[in-house]
C-alpha cells in the first residue's frame, strides 16, 4: 500500500477566483464558474485546487481584506455554492484548499468597527494593534507614528484614528493587523478553521503566515530583512501553528496547511514544517531566481538540504508571470515561453509538491499595458501609479472564441483582456498537440505515472555550459539555460521535451525528461 500522504507530491492548481470563470455574467469569476470547469482541471491532471479568498469583502485588496470569515461574498456566490463545489471537486478526484487570512481583517470587519468605537485601552482595541504615537520630537512638531515600520504596499504601516491613537497595518490601511497575543483572536481562528473543515475542505493556504506575531515592544526595524525583522518569523508564531495542527489532525482524512512564508533563509522555512506544525510552506526561492542553471542549482540544493518535503512554485497572483520574467533581457521573443515550459519540467521532476498558477498551462504572459483606470491593485494606487502592481497577472482566463471575454463569462471581464489572446484560449490549445496546454497535460500525466516509483533524493550529473542535469532514480532531467546547444546526458529513451530536440543535442532554453529503461 502507498503510505505517502497525498500532499507530499501533489500538484496543486491555484485558482484566483475573480479571474477564473464567471457563471453569473457580472464580469467577475465565481464559485459556480469554477464548478463548471472542474472537468477541465481533472483532465489537466492536477490533484488539488487552492481557491483565493471568496469571503465577504470590500475588495480593497482583491478579497485579502476579509469582513466575515464564515461566509461567501455575493459576487462569488453563496455557502450553498461552496458546498456544491466541494462535493463536485471530490467527485472529480480533486482536493480543495481554501485561503485563510489571519494576519489582518478588513477594516469593515465588525471587530474592527467595534474597536474604532471603543476607547483606548479597551478589550475591543486589544484584538488589533492600537498604540499611542511617539512624543513630538520638538516644539511645533506633530506626534509621530509609534515606530518606523513601513507597509508592504508603501507608506507608513500606521494610520491614526480620531482619538489620536494609531493602528498597525502591514498592508493597506483597510487591512488592520490582528493582535495574535490576544487569546480571543487565537480562539476565533481555531473556530474558523473548524467551520471550513466541517464543510469538507482538505486544507488551508495561510496568508502572510510569517507575520502574525510581532516582536514585543514593536522596536524600530533596522537594515535586516525578512527572517531578521521584528515583523516576520518571530519564534512565537510557531506555537500558533502547533495549535492549528492539532485541529487539522483531529479531523478524518488528511487535512493540510501550507504557509505563505517569504523568507531569505531555507532554515527559517524549515521551522514552519516541523512535524507538529504546518505540512508545507511555499518555497519562493526558485520563483525569485533568474533564468540560470547556477541559480537553479543553488535553490535546489539549499531547499533539499533544509526541507524534507519541499514545494516548488514559479508563478502566483502576486508576481509577474514567469513566461514574461524569463523573457526579460532576451532578444529572442520566443525565449520567455520556451524557458517557462522548460522550467516546468525541472519543477515537476523534483521531489515534493508543485503549485501551478491558473493560466500558466496556457503560457499566458503578464499583461503590461492595462489602462491605469482599469487597474485595481492597492500597490498601484498607493504608489500613485509608480508601481504597476499585480493586476497584470490577474487578467481573466481566455477559454474560447476569438474576442474578449473569450468565454470567461457573458458580461465582459473586470480587467480587460488583450485582443491577441484568441490564440491562447483553452479551446484553441486543446485542439493543438504542440500547444503549451497539451504539453502541460502530457507532463502532468507522466508525473502521475512516475509517482511513487522515484526516490526522494536527487543526484547531480556533470553538465556542460549553463546546463543542469540531475537524476532521480530512473528519471533524468536536463535543462539548458545556456545560449548554445549541449549534448544530452546518457539515456535510453526520451520521455518528454519542452521543445524540439536536435538529434543528440539539447537546444538552448529547452528541458527534457530521459529514462534509463
Ligand atoms: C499575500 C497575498 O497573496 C496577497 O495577494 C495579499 O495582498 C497579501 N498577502 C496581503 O493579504
Amino acid at each position: 500500500m502507498d503510505e505517502t500522504p497525498w500532499w507530499r507530491d501533489a500538484v496543486v492548481y491555484e485558482i484566483y477566483v475573480r479571474s477564473f470563470a464567471d457563471a453569473s455574467g457580472d464580469g467577475t469569476g465565481d464559485l459556480a464558474g469554477i464548478r463548471g470547469r472542474l472537468p477541465y482541471l481533472a483532465d489537466l491532471g492536477v490533484d488539488a485546487i487552492w481557491l483565493t479568498p471568496f469571503y465577504p469583502s470590500p475588495m480593497a485588496d482583491g478579497g485579502y481584506d476579509v469582513a466575515d470569515y464564515r461566509d461567501v461574498d455575493p459576487v462569488f456566490g453563496s455557502l450553498a455554492d461552496f458546498d456544491d463545489l466541494v462535493t463536485d471537486a471530490h467527485a472529480h478526484g480533486l482536493r480543495l484548499m481554501v485561503d485563510i487570512v489571519p494576519n489582518h481583517s478588513s477594516s469593515a470587519h465588525p471587530w474592527f468597527q467595534k474597536a474604532l468605537a471603543a476607547p483606548r485601552g479597551s478589550q475591543e482595541r486589544d484584538r488589533y494593534m492600537f498604540r499611542d504615537g511617539r512624543a513630538p520630537l520638538g516644539p511645533g512638531e506633530a506626534e509621530g507614528e509609534p515606530n518606523n515600520w513601513l507597509s508592504t504596499f508603501g507608506g507608513p504601516a500606521w494610520t491614526r484614528v480620531p482619538d489620536g491613537q494609531w493602528y498597525l497595518h502591514l498592508f493597506a490601511p483597510e487591512q488592520p493587523d490582528f493582535n495574535w497575543r490576544n487569546p480571543e483572536v487565537r480562539e476565533e481562528f481555531l473556530d474558523i478553521l473548524r467551520f471550513w473543515l466541517d464543510r469538507g475542505v482538505d486544507g488551508f493556504r495561510i496568508d502572510v503566515a510569517m507575520g502574525l506575531i510581532k516582536a514585543e515592544g514593536l522596536p524600530d526595524t533596522g537594515p535586516g530583512f525578512r527572517s531578521a525583522s521584528p515583523m516576520w518569523s518571530r519564534p512565537e508564531v510557531h506555537d500558533i501553528y502547533r495549535e492549528w495542527r492539532r485541529v487539522l489532525d483531529s479531523y478524518p482524512g488528511t487535512r493540510v496547511a501550507i504557509g505563505e512564508v517569504w523568507t531569505d533563509s531555507a532554515e527559517d522555512l524549515a521551522r514552519y514544517v516541523r512535524p507538529d506544525e504546518l505540512h508545507q510552506s511555499f518555497n519562493f526561492a526558485w520563483l525569485e531566481a533568474p533564468w540560470s542553471a547556477t541559480a537553479f542549482r543553488k535553490v535546489i540544493d539549499d531547499t533539499l538540504r533544509a526541507v524534507a518535503a519541499p514545494t516548488w512554485v514559479l508563478s502566483n497572483h502576486d508576481v509577474v508571470r514567469h513566461r514574461t520574467r524569463y523573457g526579460e533581457g532576451s532578444l529572442d521573443p520566443s525565449a520567455g515561453l520556451a524557458r517557462a515550459r522548460a522550467a516546468l519540467l525541472g519543477m515537476l521532476a523534483l521531489p515534493g509538491s508543485a503549485y501551478l498558477y491558473q493560466g500558466e498551462e496556457l503560457g499566458l504572459p503578464e499583461v503590461t499595458d492595462l489602462p491605469p483606470q482599469a487597474r485595481q491593485d492597492p500597490v498601484f494606487k498607493r504608489s500613485n501609479g509608480e508601481l504597476p502592481g499585480r493586476d497584470g497577472c490577474r487578467v481573466p482566463l481566455p477559454w474560447s472564441g476569438t474576442a474578449p471575454p473569450y468565454g470567461f463569462g457573458d458580461g465582459g471581464s473586470w480587467l480587460p483582456q488583450p485582443d491577441d489572446w484568441a490564440e491562447l484560449t483553452v479551446e484553441r490549445q486543446a485542439a493543438d498537440t504542440s500547444s503549451t496546454l497539451s504539453f502541460y497535460r502530457r507532463a502532468l500525466a507522466l508525473r502521475r505515472d512516475l509517482r511513487g516509483t522515484l526516490p526522494d533524493a536527487i543526484e547531480w550529473v556533470p553538465a556542460p555550459g549553463d546546463a543542469l542535469f540531475f537524476r532521480r532514480g530512473r528519471l533524468t532531467c536536463a535543462i539548458n539555460c545556456g545560449e548554445g546547444p549541449v549534448r544530452l546526458p546518457p539515456h535510453e529513451r526520451v520521455l518528454l521535451s519542452s521543445g524540439p530536440l536536435d538529434g543528440v543535442d539539447l537546444p538552448a532554453d529547452t528541458a527534457v525528461w530521459l529514462t534509463d529503461r
